[in-house]
């Protein structure tokens, strides 16, 4: 049996936490969410990603990510501007419930006021309707791709009403790289110029979103959590499809490089966002307003409501067989 031997915290000395590749040795659990902590500061001010914010609303999954990333902001930045958490109720069998548990308690913990939209008794439909209709075959799109449109929507539009100025979330370093690197081989330019710390509102309607943790990789979320002993939840979306072929192998590929060479995702992120993003003249889409709803949306009608109505049509059918 292999034992580890861990080495006393480079900075103060007590037992070590975990090997910290940028310290080239230990560090404790305090030192180590510290230079997480330190990470996020650095990145938020480089990228201004608080410029003009004063009330920012952070979306709470109950996931390892946003879970640091809330505890982390609350920490940072929680006197100085107001930060309010939010949970959407995807209305998903025991995951939903099991996350927003999770997600109530880490609010706590971060002395951090949360709401919750539940999506059943906000637009009658939930994720496991969407499931059942799309294994019927009564609608086209997968759970997991109307759930992407649905957390959207809710959380800019939530964002918008309440007036918060921006929207956070915990995309991470690996979800930056992975979503990058797919985007460029399959020459989706639309969605690479998104993959940015923030993108300004460009509607008096779309809140200004930002994601904090672009520097910060899964596995320092992962130890995040367990350093400061969060809550998150156990259970994973039974929805969730098997990662597409082309994403996984790159993904796996980066992870390789980033063990041979420390930094290289930082690398491949920087000189995209500093370097090649600026080279791409792709002008904005013009936006206007929902002829139903009222929110941004690039046609007549917002991708929400062309949803809800294919949704909703379909379980009124089902009901009426
Ligand atoms: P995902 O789309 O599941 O990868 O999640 C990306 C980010 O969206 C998370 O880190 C959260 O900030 C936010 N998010 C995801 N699910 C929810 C939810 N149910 N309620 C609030 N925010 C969410
Ligand atoms: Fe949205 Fe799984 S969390 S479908
Ligand atoms: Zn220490
Ligand atoms: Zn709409």
């Amino acid at each position: 049996m292999q034992v580890q031997i861990m080495g006393k915290c480079k900075i103060c000395g007590s037992p070590g936490f975990t090997y910290v590749p940028e310290y080239k040795g230990y560090l404790c659990k305090e030192h180590y969410s510290r230079f997480i902590q330190a990470k996020v500061d650095r990145c938020v001010k480089r990228h201004g990603l608080l410029r003009g914010v004063k009330r920012l609303l952070v979306g709470v999954s109950g996931g390892k990510d946003s879970v640091s990333l809330l505890h982390i902001l609350s920490h940072l930045y929680g006197g100085r501007i107001e930060i309010k958490a939010l949970f959407i109720n995807l209305g998903i069998p025991v995951y939903s419930a099991e996350s927003m548990q999770a997600a109530a308690k880490a609010a706590t913990l971060a002395g951090v006021d949360i709401d919750v939209v539940d999506i059943k008794e906000e637009y009658g439909f939930t994720i496991r309707d969407a499931a059942e209709l799309f294994l019927e075959r009564k609608i086209s799109r997968p759970p997991c791709s109307v759930c992407g449109t649905v957390k959207r929507y809710i959380l800019n539009k939530y964002a918008v009403e309440k007036g918060f100025d921006a929207v956070a979330t915990g995309h991470n370093l690996d979800d930056f790289t992975r979503f990058s690197a797919v985007n460029i081989v399959t020459g989706m330019v639309k969605d690479l110029v998104k993959q940015v710390p923030r993108e300004d509102s460009i509607h008096p309607k779309m809140a200004t979103r930002i994601k904090p943790l672009c520097l910060v990789s899964n596995e320092e979320t992962r130890k995040y959590v367990l350093a400061n002993d969060l809550p998150v939840v156990e259970s994973s979306c039974p929805y969730k499809p098997p990662p597409r072929k082309l994403s996984s192998l790159i993904a796996g590929k980066i992870d390789e490089i980033e063990g041979e060479i420390p930094g290289f995702k930082a690398m491949f992120i920087g000189n995209l966002w500093s370097k090649i993003l600026p080279m791409l003249n792709t002008p904005r889409e013009q936006l206007r307003e929902c002829e139903l709803c009222g929110m941004p949306s690039s046609g007549k009608v917002c991708s929400f409501c062309r949803l809800r109505e294919t949704i909703t049509k379909a379980m009124s059918k089902e009901r009426f067989l």
